[in-house]
């Protein structure tokens, strides 16, 4: 109910990422706003697997359930704003696949044209749907991440006339950072601990500045510790040193030489967090463990996450009681490919009927 009493109907009510943390954005009254209302996504209590991990209060973050399904949304509206206000005339990023997603459909919205550049034959089809869907022009390179990532960079240092949306545009950072006030907000103090995947190392560092600003306006009395997981095959972070050929099954994370990579160690640093790394082995168990204890289906680099929690649960960075919020990146549907093995095969009836049925279900 409002305060005059009359209904609020359906969810009408939430204005998007900018509008309502506007005090904490760099955003004047009056600019423009690209928005499909993202964020405000759920906070998942997950009493089951808590139990499992040695009694934690778990919660997940299900930023699967933005608009374009991933965390992304919350910087490119930001971002996208931003372009427009300046007179970019088209927008450009480099990306493992969900930030081509969030930027080809937020140009759209906007409606600026969108390049972007993906390394060849490693980007899962969801996301390759998203961008080609919402009319961006993609480029496939015969590279990684990182290389494709310098390359637009240098194009739009000399093609000013386009907007680079990546991580390393300030904007983006700004935008994320309100992930870590809904945390708050919906935990109604900081979490104890925060666990997140990490690839190009934006998020996590956006995250802690979040949870630095709110503590500082006095809206949390603390700040979690991070524990920042990376993949096995693509943990420059945890081994010191960027890797030339990053491989893993999370290819939203197949990065081997972070843009952020500097600011997550500084951010894990100063909150007494750790990084670690996970094999695609414990990413796929994880996700399983995901989609048929609790009814959540993540992508890989998503499962990232619980995958590193589960390797620590017992090692002294989980107690029980603590309050630990798992970050969930971006949706399952992304990624069906992977997924498709992971779960029961279909199995086949002789004939549409009851008794095929009940034969073929051993029933
Ligand atoms: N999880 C998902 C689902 C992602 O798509 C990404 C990054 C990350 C985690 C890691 O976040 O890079 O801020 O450390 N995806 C980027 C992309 C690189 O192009 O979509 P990060």
């Amino acid at each position: 109910m409002t305060e005059s009493g009359t209904m609020v109907r359906g969810n009408s009510a939430w204005p998007g990422v900018m509008e309502h943390y506007r005090p904490f954005l760099p955003v004047e009254p009056g600019e423009p706003v690209v928005t499909l209302r993202e964020g405000n996504t759920p906070l998942l209590e997950a009493p089951r697997l808590g139990a499992v991990l040695g009694g934690i209060r778990l919660y997940f973050k299900l930023e699967g359930c933005n608009p374009t399904g991933s965390f992304k949304d919350r910087g490119m509206t930001l971002a996208m704003s931003k372009a427009v206000l300046r007179g970019a005339r088209a927008v450009v990023c480099a990306s493992t696949g969900n930030t081509s997603a969030a930027a080809a459909a937020y140009a759209a919205r906007a409606g600026l044209p969108c390049y972007v550049v993906v390394p060849g034959g490693q980007v899962a089809r969801g996301k390759l749907a998203q961008a080609l869907m919402h009319g961006a022009l993609l480029v496939q390179v015969d590279g990684n991440f990182d290389q494709g990532l310098a390359a637009v960079r240098a194009l739009a240092g000399e093609h000013r006339e386009v907007e680079l949306v990546n991580s390393v545009n300030p904007y983006r950072l700004e935008g994320q950072k309100t992930a870590a006030f809904e945390v708050v907000d919906q935990l109604g103090e900081a979490p104890d601990l925060l666990a997140i995947p990490v690839g190009n190392a934006g998020n996590i560092t956006a995250y802690w500045r979040g949870f630095c600003e709110y503590q500082r306006a006095g809206l949390a009395s603390g700040r979690p510790r991070l524990l920042g997981v990376q993949a096995a095959g693509a943990a420059p972070l945890v081994e010191g040193r960027p890797v030339a050929r990053p491989e893993t099954v999370a290819t939203a994370i197949r990065i081997g030489n972070p843009a952020s990579g500097p600011l997550a160690l500084q951010a894990v640093a100063e909150s007494g967090g750790m990084l670690t790394a996970v094999s695609d082995e414990e990413i796929l168990d994880a996700s399983r463990l995901l989609a048929q204890t609790e009814g959540i289906f993540a992508e890989p680099a998503s499962a990232a996450s619980l995958a590193g929690l589960r390797r620590h649960a017992g090692a002294g960075l989980l107690a029980e009681g603590m309050t630990v919020v798992c970050v969930l990146t971006g949706h399952g549907l992304k990624d069906p490919e992977t997924a498709l093995p992971q779960g029961p095969q279909p199995i086949r009836a002789a004939s549409p009927d009851a008794a095929s049925l009940a034969g073929a279900l051993g029933l």
